[in-house]
C-alpha cells in the first residue's frame, strides 16, 4: 500500500480525484488534509468514505499550520503529496487577499518543508492558467511563459509554483506542478460561474455576466483534469510544469446560452453586470507537453456542459443547501441588487 495525501481534498477538483485515484490504484491509501473552509465539504466525500472505508481517512487540519501538518506526515508517512489546498476564488481574492497568500503561498511553503524533512517520491502541486495572465489570440501559454498574473488569488497562486521550483532546485524536492484550465463538472462550489449559473437558472434566478461577456475560458471536463493529474503524478519529470486544459476556449456568453439551452430557460435571465477589477480576457494553453506524455481530453466542451448541467439538476440536495447563510452574505456583497 502506498499512503498519498491529499491536501484541499473535500473540495471540488480534490474531491473528485480523490474518488478517481482510489477507484485507479487499488494499492492506494489516500489522507485527505483539509481546513474544511466555506468551500470544502464532507458531502463531496461521503461516497467515498463508505466505498473505501480501510483505504480512505480524514484529517482536519491547516496546511499553513507547520505542526499540524508535521504531525499528518508523522503519522501517515505518505509517499506522495498532491496539493489541492488553495483559496480559489478570483471575486474573494479581490476582496480579502491576505487569506490567499496565507493558504496558496505561506501553506504551499510548510507543505514543502514537510516534503523537504520527511522525504517524499514526490510532491505535485496543483496550479492553473490564471499564472500566465491573459494572452491576445492566436497566442497559446505554454510553460516556459513567463508569469503575469493578474488578480489576488493568481498572484498567490504563481508564488506557490514559484517556491514549489525553488525547493526543487535548492533542496531537491522532487516537485512537478500542472497548471489546469477552468474545471467544471460535479461538486463545484456555486460561487464559481457554471454552478452559479445552472443552480441559478434552475430557479429562474438572473445569471450575473460580467462586462461585455467575451472573456474566453477553457472550460475542462474535471475528470479530464484529473487524468491529467495522475499522468504526470506517473510519468512527469521533476522540476517540470505540465499544462492541463481541453484547448479548446468559449467566451462566456456562449457558455451562459449552452447552459439555458440545456435547462430550456430564456436567454432573457443573462442580466450583464459591472465587469470584475483587472479581468483577464482569455485564457488559452498550450497542452502539447502533457499529450507527449500521452494524455488527451476524452470531454467536448458539449459533454462537459451537459455532463456538469446534469448533475446539479439530480444532485439538489448537494447544492440548495449550500445557498445559505455564509453563501448569501457573499453573494449579496458580489451582486448588490443586480444578483436577484
Ligand atoms: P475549492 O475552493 O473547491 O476547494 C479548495 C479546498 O481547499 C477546500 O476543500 C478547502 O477547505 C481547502 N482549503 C482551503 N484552504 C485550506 C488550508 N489553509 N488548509 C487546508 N485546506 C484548505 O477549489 P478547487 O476549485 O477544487 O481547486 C483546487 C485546486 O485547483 C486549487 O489549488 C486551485 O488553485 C486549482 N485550480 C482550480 C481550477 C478550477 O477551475 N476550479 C482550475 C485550475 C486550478
Ligand atoms: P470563475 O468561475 O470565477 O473562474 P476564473 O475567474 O477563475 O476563470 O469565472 C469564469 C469566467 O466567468 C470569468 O471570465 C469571469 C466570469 N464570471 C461572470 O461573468 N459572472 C460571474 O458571476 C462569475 C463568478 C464569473
Amino acid at each position: 500500500m502506498k499512503t498519498v495525501l491529499i491536501t484541499g481534498g473535500a473540495g471540488f477538483i480534490g474531491s473528485n480525484y480523490v474518488r478517481y485515484a482510489l477507484e485507479k490504484h487499488s494499492d492506494w491509501r489516500v489522507v485527505v488534509f483539509d481546513k474544511l473552509t466555506y468551500a470544502g465539504n464532507l458531502d463531496n466525500l461521503k461516497d467515498v468514505a463508505e466505498k473505501f472505508e480501510g483505504r480512505y481517512a480524514f484529517v482536519r487540519g491547516d496546511i499553513a499550520d507547520r505542526e499540524a501538518v508535521f504531525q499528518a506526515m508523522r503519522e501517515h508517512a505518505p509517499a506522495l503529496i498532491v496539493n489541492f489546498a488553495a483559496d480559489t476564488h478570483v471575486d474573494r481574492s479581490l476582496m480579502e487577499p491576505g487569506t490567499f497568500i496565507m493558504t496558496d503561498v505561506y501553506g504551499t511553503y510548510v507543505l514543502l518543508e514537510a516534503a523537504r524533512e520527511f522525504g517524499v517520491e514526490r510532491y505535485h502541486q496543483i496550479s492553473t492558467d490564471e499564472v500566465y495572465g491573459d494572452i491576445a489570440e492566436p497566442l497559446r501559454s505554454t510553460e516556459d511563459d513567463r508569469l503575469h498574473p493578474s488578480s489576488p488569488y493568481s498572484s498567490s497562486k504563481a508564488g506557490g509554483d514559484l517556491m514549489c521550483l525553488a525547493y526543487g532546485r535548492s533542496f531537491g524536492v522532487p516537485v512537478t506542478i500542472t497548471r489546469g484550465s477552468n474545471n467544471i463538472g460535479p461538486y463545484q462550489y456555486p460561487e464559481k460561474v457554471v454552478p452559479l449559473f445552472i443552480t441559478n437558472a434552475i430557479d429562474d434566478l438572473p445569471l450575473p455576466l460580467y462586462g461585455d461577456g467575451l472573456q474566453m475560458r477553457d472550460y475542462q471536463h474535471v475528470l479530464d483534469h484529473c487524468d491529467g493529474i495522475d499522468l504526470v503524478l506517473e510519468k512527469g519529470q521533476p522540476g517540470e510544469c505540465y499544462n492541463v486544459g481541453s484547448g479548446v476556449e468559449t467566451r462566456n456568453i456562449d457558455m451562459a446560452h449552452a447552459i439555458l439551452d440545456l435547462l430550456d430557460k430564456p436567454r432573457a435571465l443573462i442580466r450583464p453586470v459591472k465587469d470584475r477589477p483587472g479581468h483577464d480576457r482569455r485564457y488559452a494553453l498550450d497542452v502539447s507537453k502533457l499529450r507527449a506524455l500521452g494524455w488527451s481530453s476524452r470531454h467536448t466542451f458539449a459533454q462537459a456542459i451537459e455532463d456538469t448541467v446534469r448533475w446539479y439538476v439530480n444532485n439538489q440536495w448537494w447544492w440548495r443547501k449550500l445557498k445559505s447563510g455564509e453563501y448569501l452574505e457573499y453573494y449579496k456583497r458580489q451582486y448588490g441588487s443586480a444578483g436577484r
